[in-house]
Parts: structure tokens; C-alpha cells; sequence
């Protein structure tokens, strides 16, 4: 594993900054925050934005009820945010990344005031602010409750639809990259609708972003939307490029256990307004774990759910006393949820579990969003810059969404600079491909997010990561060509190898074989070969393997 340093200094001789801008426009794959805001910024440079869902659908952005983290609050400031964010982390946050996000962020709250986003604010002007866990301060900034994705997302989407030079392709999904060389030269993408009769597009693009989310999806239990599974991590690793701090899945507390698909989320916000945790005995269980009881870091609220549910306890967000009557104005979304499943929160106790949550791992970038592989560009959660480290601190992740969007568009912006032939160009259209049948294709994508769940969730140890290897490996194998299918299994497959190579507890990556975390915090870097290397070793002791200290391409101490 490399350090912090190393890591940052092999991203930055990775990337190119001589990449060669070659015919067509930027294509963005993803339309949440991170995908919006470059485009925005890029203008009036031509974008075409690749969505797999309509625009305002299947975002995770838009599902964010927490908001967006900024020191606007009287007495605090971007220093003590950087602080909180430093120390949530577990010794693996960049602090470059995390002062930088922290300094711009009042600047970018204002961009988004500028967009219309309408934020909560008091009678005299000033920012209401929501108090998440591990914040030394009231510091998220809100709207409506917990409606912030939704109105940010919202004013996003109407500045998209305003904007000549930005193209949307809704309803179509990336599968791969185009390489030209050692470069990123396009994407190729299939219309949902046509999914199965093997027709698709390649697009040629003079600059790739990807901006596809996370990888909840991978999980039986997850808040994410549907097409947050991980598959642009696929893509480019098959490509070549590095894949930093994957085993680190953030599990969210408090997702409420009604039998739901995604599970619907309880936010954070309601604990920062008082609301306890309880098992079924009525029995407050996190004040003995920690000081911060519930209002410790997300991980080891999680766990302290996690086992509470384990020992057949069950665990319950009880709302009654510390936010009573106001609910319904407060949190709406919630209250909805709530109603959704014929319990209301004034009265009754909501059932929770801990669902896979935000990926903090991603493909590796440095802070203008410039992967290892010239031509490629990452931004938002698909991407890690460093800067949420092993435990991403609440509210962050919108944060960081814009400001490495932003400075993104500003990277590519100057190498655009000279590219005579920037501009949309015509899909063309192939035909080849395979998908596997629909009762295989749920069957495995049930077995994918069942094992995830199973040995790679809250609770891992060596011998239940190595299964979950075997299993993916099997069932990339058995996926008959289907891409997607395929994507999922070696996304699942990178977070699985990253957690297997890591040897200690650290934030978010709990292993009980190895409880302790390790005197010197490093980041992880592995590529597709690293993995496909795991493959192929024989078990070691509590199936690890014997010579994992050191993936190929990760720089080691
Ligand atoms: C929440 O509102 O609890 C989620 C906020 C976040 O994950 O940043």
C-alpha cells in the first residue's frame, strides 16, 4: 500500500497533462451532481451528458437529504472543518483535499445560490444549520428539511436544460471505454431499450469524465439508487487505471428496515436533533460505545447497529421526545417514508439496518479529477481523491462533488484550449455484444449482492473475502458475455482483493481477524492485474494470501 504521498505523486506522473484532445466533444458519464456541475462549468465548451435515467432519476445526489457541509456558521470556520474531516477519516484523509474543500466551500454554496438552490434560511438572513456526527459545528447547510439533493438537483437540471452547448443522452448507459493507444479516446453505450438485441454506440470523445456514483447497488442492503453499481470502476480499471482505498464502504446507521429496495434513509440530522438509537429492549446501546454515543463516527454507529441486530436485539431511531410534532416540516422525506410503511415517527419507534451507503474508494484521481489514464477525468463518489480517507465525514460528499467538479472543467478547459476539431460528433452505431437471459441475469445479480452483503459489508474476515472472490470470479464465468453482469462482478471483486490486501481495521473496514488498526495508515492502489492476480493464489493464513504484502503497481514502504 502506498502512503499519501506516493499515492499522490503516482497520480500526478500517471496523468498526462499533454493528453491528446481528439475529435469529438467531452462526454460525461453521469448526471448527478458531479456530472451536472462540470458540464455547467465547462460551458461553453460542447459536453454531451451520457444518463442512464432520465435526468432527475436515479442520482444519488438526488436522494441526499443530509445537505452540503460549509464553516457559514457564526464561530466556525473552514479550518475546523478541515479538522473534523482530518479527524473522521481514520488517518487517511488527504489534508491538501480536505482544507481545500473546506476553504471553497462558502464559495460554492454561493454558485448554487446563484442556480436558485433555495437553503433553509432563519428571519434574519443567516443559513439554518443541520448538526451531523463527528461535526464540531452545526455546519450543513439544508433546504426544505431534507430536501437538499432534490432542490440542488432540481435548480442543476433547469440551468443543463438552458445551456446550448450541453448535449443529454438520456436513457442510455456506458459499458466500456475506447482506448486509442494509452489513451481514453470514447465510450461505448448501449440504450437501456435496446438492451439484448446486441445494438450499441461507440462514442468518440475528446475528453472522458466519468461522474456514475457509487456502488451501493453491489449490496442486498444499500441506499442507493439502482445504477450505482460500481460498473465504472470496470470500465476503467479494465482500462489501466488505478483504483485507490476500495475496500472502504461506508455503511449508513440508520436506513430504515421497511422492506424496501433501495432502503430508504433515516438522516443523520435527526440524531443531531436528538433522536436515540435503541434496541428492542428500549435499551440505548451506543453511549457505551462511544463518547459521542449517537453522535459518534458513522462506522462505529454502524457496527453498534450491526451487532444489536446480530444478537437478535433489533434496532430502532426513536424520534418521539427530541422531535415530536415538527416532524412532518422538518423531515419531510422521512415523515413520507414513514407514512409509506404506516408508522409515524411522533409515536412510533422506526426499525433500522446499516446499507451500504457512499463508496469512499474510487478511481484514483488527483484534485483537478485527472485519472491515471491520459484522457480520463473522475469526479464525485466513482473517484478518490483522498479527501473522506477510510470514513467519509457527513455532508462532505455534495462538497466535494462541486469542487473537484469545478476544477475539473477547469483542467480540461485548458487543454481544450487548443483542439481545433472540438464538437459533437454522431454516435456510431455497431452491432455485437451479449446479455444473458433474464432469469440468469437476476439470479446473479442477486448472488453478487447477497455475497457482498454477506462477507464483504459491515463485519469482514480473510476467509469470508476470499469466498466472495471465488464467487465473483465464478460468476463472471458464468455470465455469458453480459457486460453489465460482468462489470458488477470485478467492481465487486475490486472492493473484495482491496479488503483482502488490508490486514488491520481502519474507519469504515472493520475485520474481525484483524481488529487492531495498523501503527502507519496507507492508501491503496491496485489495478485489474492486482486482482486478477488474487485470483490465482493459493490461500494463506486465514485466506489471505501469502505474498500480498505489495500489488504490483502499488508503491510500498
Ligand atoms: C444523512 O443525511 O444522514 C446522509 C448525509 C450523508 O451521507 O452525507
Amino acid at each position: 500500500m502506498a502512503t499519501p504521498a506516493q499515492t499522490n505523486a503516482l497520480i500526478s506522473g500517471f496523468a498526462n497533462p499533454r493528453s491528446p484532445i481528439g475529435p469529438g466533444d467531452i462526454v460525461i458519464v453521469g448526471a448527478g451532481l458531479a456530472g451536472l456541475f462540470t458540464a455547467l462549468e465547462l460551458a461553453p465548451l460542447p459536453v454531451t451528458v451520457v444518463s442512464a435515467a432520465p435526468l432527475g432519476e436515479g442520482a444519488s445526489s438526488v436522494w441526499a437529504q443530509g445537505g452540503i457541509a460549509a464553516a457559514v456558521g457564526e464561530g466556525d470556520t473552514p479550518e475546523a472543518h478541515a479538522a473534523d474531516t482530518i479527524a473522521a477519516g481514520a488517518g487517511l484523509v488527504d489534508a491538501t483535499a480536505a482544507h481545500l474543500i473546506a476553504n471553497e466551500a462558502p464559495a460554492r454554496i454561493r454558485d448554487l445560490l446563484r442556480y436558485g438552490v433555495p437553503f433553509d434560511r432563519g428571519l434574519e438572513g443567516s443559513f439554518v444549520l443541520s448538526r451531523e456526527a463527528a461535526h464540531s459545528a452545526k455546519r450543513v447547510v439544508r433546504v426544505t428539511g431534507d430536501r437538499a439533493g432534490a432542490a440542488i438537483m432540481q435548480a442543476l437540471i433547469a440551468a443543463v436544460r438552458q445551456t446550448p452547448s450541453i448535449r443529454v443522452l438520456e436513457g442510455y448507459e456506458a459499458e466500456d471505454l475506447i482506448l486509442k493507444g494509452n489513451y481514453v479516446a470514447g465510450v461505448r453505450l448501449i440504450r437501456g431499450v435496446e438492451r439484448g438485441n446486441g445494438n450499441y454506440e461507440l462514442m468518440p470523445a475528446a475528453a472522458v469524465v466519468l461522474a456514475t456514483g457509487g456502488i451501493g447497488g453491489l449490496y442486498a442492503v444499500t441506499t442507493n439508487p439502482q445504477y450505482a453499481r460500481g460498473e465504472a470502476l470496470s470500465m476503467a480499471a479494465r482500462a489501466g487505471a488505478a483504483i485507490a482505498d476500495a475496500e472502504f464502504v461506508q455503511f449508513h446507521p440508520t436506513a430504515l428496515d421497511f422492506g424496501r429496495d433501495p432502503a430508504p434513509l433515516a438522516s443523520e440530522a435527526l440524531r443531531g436533533e436528538g433522536a436515540l438509537l435503541v434496541n428492542g429492549e428500549g435499551h440505548r446501546f451506543m453511549p457505551a460505545l462511544h463518547d459521542d454515543a449517537e453522535l459518534a463516527p458513522r462506522d462505529i454507529v454502524a457496527r453498534g447497529v450491526f451487532a444489536e441486530i446480530r444478537a437478535g436485539h433489533g434496532a430502532y431511531l426513536d424520534c418521539r421526545k427530541a422531535i415530536g410534532d415538527g416532524f412532518a416540516d422538518k423531515f419531510p422525506t422521512v415523515y413520507r417514508y414513514c407514512s409509506e410503511a404506516g408508522l409515524d415517527p411522533r409515536h412510533d419507534l422506526l426499525p433500522i439496518v446499516p446499507a451500504a451507503h457512499y463508496h469512499m474508494g474510487g478511481i484514483a484521481t488527483n484534485l483537478e479529477g485527472r485519472s491515471s489514464l491520459p484522457g480520463l477525468w473522475a469526479v464525485g463518489e466513482v473517484a478518490c481523491t483522498g479527501v473522506h480517507g477510510a470514513n467519509r465525514l457527513a455532508s462532505n460528499s455534495l462538497l466535494e462533488a462541486i469542487v473537484i467538479a469545478g476544477r475539473t472543467a477547469s483542467d480540461i478547459d485548458r487543454l481544450a484550449l487548443n483542439a481545433a476539431d472540438l464538437g459533437p460528433v454522431a454516435p456510431r452505431r455497431i452491432n455485437g455484444g451479449a446479455v444473458a437471459d433474464r432469469t440468469l441475469r437476476s439470479e446473479l445479480l442477486g448472488k453478487i449482492r447477497d455475497t457482498m452483503s454477506a462477507y464483504v459489508g459491515v463485519i469482514r474476515d480473510g476467509a469470508g473475502l476470499r469466498r466472495a472472490l471465488d464467487t465473483m470470479t465464478d460468476i463472471e464465468a458464468s455470465a455469458q458475455g453480459d457486460i453489465v453482469l460482468a462489470n458488477m462482478a470485478l467492481a465487486a471483486r475490486l472492493i473484495t482483493g482491496a479488503a483482502l490486501l488490508r490486514k488491520e481495521s481502519r474507519g469504515a473496514h472493520f475485520r474481525s481477524d484483524f481488529p487492531a488498526e495498523a501503527s502507519t495508515a496507507r492508501h491503496s492502489l491496485v489495478t485489474l492485474r492486482d486482482v486478477e492476480m488474487l485470483k490465482q493464489r493459493p490461500s494463506g493464513r486465514n485466506g489471505a494470501s501469502p505474498h500480498q504484502a505489495a500489488p504490483s503497481h502499488a508503491v510500498t514502504t
